[in-house]
């Protein structure tokens, strides 16, 4: 039997960044005690209020079809929630979609075709690969330097850029590295976009975890307004991330082009997930506060050990769940320290080579639990790197 191109095109994305994740989930399930460092789960559960709206809608009987664009409700507290940033905002601006993945996944078919580039801040999260793949299209990586807390240089985009280079993807707060892009490197970048009629797809899933300095959109950008379009969802600021509810916002013209995509794949979202998304938006729920001021704190936290090993780096994230530590000082890349960490220390993290070309050296540590248990995990991180870096210094008689 034959298979469709797109299949080859993805398959070799899964099983091996998942190796250490799946050896300590393994080793957890055996009773053993791991703390787990890997996936970016909110740790605490939604806000009780809004499980229960979603409950009543359920019962109340909204549970038919919708449309293709989403409830009305919804669409229009997405219209309240962007117009600061987007005035003039309506209905034809809104698409419903079930997470920022199934968003991202249907605005990338909507832009790219075989042979098309996407830039990308290299390291990057993990499913941006294979979404930007599916079309035939490739990654164009554009290095996020460490030196520069891994905020994208604009003169980095630019010599990136080739004839094929269709979309530039931003993320902000970023995953892997918290890194979170201001306001003058943000509008250099949408220069670059300009100069190049790039389109700017900005995945913002994170914008509520922002610890340091301030959130910024290309979306707040006037001349960026025509080619950006945002992804996002209620996953990370509402500890809501099994709900799949999320949403992209962009130019009329190009959602108009979006709809029928979204109506084919989807045929409508769900309203009574609809209806808890909605009063969410509107609601005043701590959930964001409550994330954020724990993970700043756990940021702090966890880059004060990093900080104080010599044999590990790290910059302080500035945003999102995790951190990037640079392991190279110990003679290790991030993947064979990630198992000696695992096998030695009982902790297990992602390596860096989970997120794009460039990150090798690197692994990323999920901020996700309580911070003793946090402290705990890089008190042992550190343990090892010493081990390691002294077993590399030659002995001096
Ligand atoms: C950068 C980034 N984008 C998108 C997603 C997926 O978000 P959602 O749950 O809204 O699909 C994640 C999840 O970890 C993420 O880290």
């Amino acid at each position: 039997m034959r298979f469709a191109p797109i299949t080859d095109r993805l398959k070799d994305l899964g099983g091996d960044k998942w190796a250490i994740h799946n050896a300590a989930r393994d080793r957890t399930a055996r009773g053993e005690a791991i703390i787990a460092l890997t996936v970016g789960e909110p740790d605490i559960t939604p806000d009780p209020g809004l499980v229960d709206i979603c409950a009543d809608a359920m019962r109340g009987g909204r549970t038919r079809y919708s449309n293709g664009r989403g409830e009305t409700g919804l669409v229009t507290a997405l219209c309240q929630t962007y117009a600061p940033r987007m005035p003039g905002i309506g209905p034809s601006n809104v698409l419903c979609f079930p997470g920022t993945q199934t968003a991202l996944f249907a605005v990338i078919l909507a832009l790219t075709d075989k042979g098309d580039g996407v830039l990308i801040g290299d390291p990057y999260y993990a499913t941006y690969d294979g979404v930007v793949r599916t079309t035939g299209a490739h990654v164009q990586p554009v290095p996020l330097r460490m030196e520069r807390d891994f905020v994208l240089d604009p003169d980095d985009l630019r010599a990136a850029v080739t004839p094929e280079s269709r979309v530039l993807l931003l993320n902000t707060p970023h995953n892997p590295t918290g890194a979170v892009i201001d306001r003058a490197t943000m509008r250099t970048i949408g220069q670059v976009a300009i100069e190049h009629d790039l389109w700017i797809v900005c995945d913002e899933v994170y914008e509520s975890l922002i610890f340091a300095g301030e959130f910024v959109s290309p979306l707040e950008m006037a001349e960026l307004r025509e080619r950006t379009i945002v992804v996002s969802s209620i996953s990370k600021s509402h500890a809501a991330t099994g709900f799949r509810s999320g949403w992209a916002i962009g130019p009329a013209p190009f959602m108009e082009r979006l709809l029928p995509i979204s109506e084919t794949m989807l045929f409508g979202n769900q309203p009574f997930i609809a209806d808890m998304t909605e009063a969410a938006l509107l609601g005043d729920y701590d959930t964001s506060e409550r994330l954020r001021t724990a993970l700043g704190r756990r940021a702090r936290l966890a880059h004060g050990i990093v900080a104080a090993t010599p044999a590990l780096s790290a910059c302080l994230p500035q945003g999102g769940m995790f951190m990037m530590v640079d392991v190279s000082a110990t003679g290790l890349d991030g993947e064979a320290f990630g198992w000696r960490l695992l096998k030695e220390e009982n902790v297990a993290i992602m390596p860096g080579s989970a997120f794009g070309s460039r990150a090798g050296h690197l692994i990323r540590v999920a901020l996700t639990v309580p911070d003793d248990v946090l402290g705990d995990a890089l008190g042992r991180m550190a343990a090892l790197a010493s081990r390691l870096a002294r077993q590399n210094t030659p002995e001096h008689a």
